[in-house]
């Protein structure tokens, strides 16, 4: 019998888990509007203090994943990602709920993230609670020099 749904699986990551990463990165990000980040910058980041990263596979193949930092009480989620073939499937919103899930385990207040003004993510930030707060202009760069707005979107997890 074949199966039909194919169960998401989180786990937590590590630098083990960077060149996949950095491939799900190239596949979901549109260079065009500058949101992904280089495997240095990736490197870098998870080196920090308080910055976990958490990988979404489905049938053993990585599919997405998610990168935050925590920080007192306040965490920001830095990078959100779902392959294109998966999308629409619940992953960046299963990704999203664990990192909310582990962040309020490590008893932060308030859950800030950074998104490009007419990114579609937003409608999933909306749909788990987060609220625009803020903007900044000319947040991103694109690979052809064109900037565009950031919008800050926070959510409160106690
Ligand atoms: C945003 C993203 C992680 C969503 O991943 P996903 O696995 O499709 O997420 P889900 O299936 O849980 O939810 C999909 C929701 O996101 C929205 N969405 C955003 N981009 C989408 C896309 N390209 N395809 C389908 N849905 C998309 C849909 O509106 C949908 O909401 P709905 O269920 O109310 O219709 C994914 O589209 C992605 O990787 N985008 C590129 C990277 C990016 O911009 N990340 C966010 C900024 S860091």
């Amino acid at each position: 019998m074949s199966r039909i749904f194919s169960l998401t699986e989180l786990r937590e990551g590590g630098p083990q888990d960077l060149p996949a990463v950095a491939r799900i990165m190239q596949d979901a990000f549109d260079p065009r509007y500058g949101e992904a980040w280089t495997s240095a910058q990736c490197m870098g980041m998870l080196s920090l203090p308080g910055v976990w990263l958490t990988i979404a596979s489905i049938d053993e193949a990585d599919i997405g994943f998610a990168l935050a930092r925590v920080a007192g009480p306040e965490a920001e989620l830095l990078l959100l990602a779902t392959r294109p073939a998966a999308r629409g499937r619940g992953v960046g919103g299963a990704l999203l709920r664990a990192v909310i899930a582990e962040a309020t385990g490590r008893g932060v207040i308030d859950l800030h993230l950074e998104v490009r003004a007419g990114n579609d993510a937003v409608r999933l930030y909306r749909r788990e609670g987060f609220g625009k707060v803020g903007e900044r202009r000319d947040y991103y760069r694109g690979n052809a020099g064109q900037l565009f707005d950031a919008q800050t979107f926070s959510r409160k997890l106690r």
